[in-house]
């Protein structure tokens, strides 16, 4: 008699919670393949990000402006990055034929905002899951590791 209600209830339990892992799945999955497509849609050399830099004009590299970018880098970023290494963060090499200078500036100047409201922020947080840290540059010393990242266009021993 017990052993009869037991199985009945769990033969009961079964069916319902498959009836409703489905209808939930159903709901969910809609909103993440929208999400899917603005991310692929998004040239991203055309997505500026989100933050304080609205547009840039980039003209020849300015060294002395690199090198003060780098002292910048060296001490404010290296605990995460390195230009040719994955870290914490993703290896930097490279990273302005990737992104556009703004949405690189804004990455640095409003990383809290980026990782929740811009398509490609939000994807590397879940790709490298430790948020990236607002490490409080002024838009000046932004521009200068901006300026630094534009003579890193290949991975090299750094
Ligand atoms: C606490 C660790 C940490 C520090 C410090 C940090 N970052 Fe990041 N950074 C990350 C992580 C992690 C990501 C990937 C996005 C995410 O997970 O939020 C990232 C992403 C980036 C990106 C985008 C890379 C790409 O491939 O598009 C840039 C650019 C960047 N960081 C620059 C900097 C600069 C410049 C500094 C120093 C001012 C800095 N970061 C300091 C962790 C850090």
């Amino acid at each position: 008699m017990n052993l009869k209600i037991v199985v009945l209830a769990l033969v009961a339990t079964v069916i319902t919670s498959c009836g409703g892992d489905g209808k939930k799945e159903e709901k969910v999955s809609a909103p993440v393949e929208e999400q899917k497509a603005v991310v692929e849609e998004t040239d991203p050399l055309k997505n500026k990000g989100i933050g304080p830099i609205t547009s840039i004009e980039l003209g020849e590299i300015d060294q002395k402006m690199a090198d003060e970018g780098k002292t910048i880098f060296s001490v404010k970023c290296t605990a995460c990055h390195k230009i040719s290494k994955r870290l914490i963060g993703p290896a930097l090499a490279g990273v302005t034929e990737r992104r556009s200078p703004e949405w690189i500036m804004n990455m640095i100047l409003n990383p809290e905002v980026m990782v929740v409201e811009d398509p490609i922020a939000k994807k590397l947080l879940g790709e490298y899951i430790a948020p990236m840290a607002n490490q409080n540059l002024t838009e000046q010393e932004a521009r200068k590791v901006l300026e630094y990242f534009r003579t890193k266009t290949s991975a090299t021993d750094e």
